[in-house]
């Protein structure tokens, strides 16, 4: 199948990158949200994530019109209904998305490919709420997505091959590479990364080492871009929390036990970047001996 008129359902930080990637590739794209005020938010995202290309000169202005252009933004679900492809990037609750793809395969021609961009949640119990279990995958984007390179595609075991090597395709040609996955909870990113997370988060409950150094130790003794809770913070500290907790339930295994501190951040709303404070932020977290 040709992919050229995709749909994104939720505009959130994630939604909003994926609608970039594919304007950016050339396709049409139909992004969806709940109200305007949602959809206002959406917009919000695509217009800095473009306008900064062009500020750093990796863009020009036409080029941006263009790209924004090819991006139609609705509150209505219907618009869908000529979709090849209907990516969807809503919050992790499991009955939102058995609910949305019910929707969808109502919506969609038969042919259109549905995906989901989760973190954890199983792609197969999405699928199965659909009459086209064979044509629904997971696409599993990165943040921040326009940058990420990589794209996991989950298949099911009702998956038809064609869907994944078609999916795979499109990854390419969005400049990503496309990695074969399971559907297991965290696939293969997540199941490594988050539990790397979460333990750095009980090294500093636990006083091992502050936050800084935990950075600085990460950054430069591991030689990875970013410091756990600078990653944390630009993840979502809610987004890693569910994640652990699905992992936590799949595996039993107590090294997967989300960090209570995780937990009492995002009880409090600390959420990271997207609520303004997170690990980062004004006043900082401390050790549990320096509060
Ligand atoms: N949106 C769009 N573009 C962005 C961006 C954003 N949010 N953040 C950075 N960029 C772009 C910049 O514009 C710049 O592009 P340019 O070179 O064309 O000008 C480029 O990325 C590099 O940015 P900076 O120079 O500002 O900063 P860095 O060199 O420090 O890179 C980073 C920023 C790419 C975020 C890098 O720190 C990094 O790779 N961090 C790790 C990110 C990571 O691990 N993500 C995966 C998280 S797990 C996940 O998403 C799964 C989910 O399910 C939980």
């Amino acid at each position: 199948m040709a992919f050229e008129r995709v749909g994104v359902v939720g505009l959130g930080t994630m939604g909003a990158g994926i609608a970039e990637v594919f304007a950016r590739a050339g396709l049409r794209v139909i992004g969806v949200e709940a109200d305007a005020e949602a959809l206002a938010r959406g917009r919000g995202h695509l217009e800095r994530s473009t306008g900064r290309a062009v500020d750093r000169g990796r863009l020009g202005e036409a080029e941006r019109e263009e790209i924004l252009r090819r991006v139609t933004l609705t509150t209505s679900r219907d618009d869908l209904s000529e979709a090849d492809l209907v990516v969807e990037a809503i919050p992790e609750i499991l009955d939102a998305k058995v609910s949305l793809f019910e929707d969808l395969d109502r919506i969609c021609k038969p042919q259109a490919v549905l995906a989901t961009n989760t973190s954890s949640l199983s792609v197969t119990a999405v699928a199965a709420a659909t009459g086209r279990p064979g044509r629904v995958v997971g696409m599993h984007f990165f943040n921040p997505a326009p940058v990420m390179r990589l794209v996991e595609v989950v298949g099911t075991v009702v998956t038809e091959p064609g869907v994944l090597d078609e999916i795979a395709g499109l990854a390419r040609r969005l400049g990503k590479t496309p990695v074969a996955v399971g559907d297991r909870a965290g696939f293969v990113v997540n199941r490594l990364l988050l539990p790397y997370l979460n333990h750095a988060a009980m090294l500093l409950e636990n006083g091992v080492a502050a936050r800084d150094d935990i950075e600085a130790a990460m950054t430069l003794g591991a030689g990875l871009p970013m410091g756990p809770f600078a990653l944390l913070d630009l993840i979502g500290l809610d987004t890693a929390y569910e994640v652990m907790c699905v992992l936590f339930d799949e595996t039993r295994d107590r090294r997967h036990a989300p960090a209570p501190l995780l937990r009492e951040l995002v009880t409090a709303g600390l959420l990271g970047r997207k609520s303004g404070r997170g690990f980062h932020g004004e006043p900082p977290v401390r050790r549990e001996s320096e509060r």
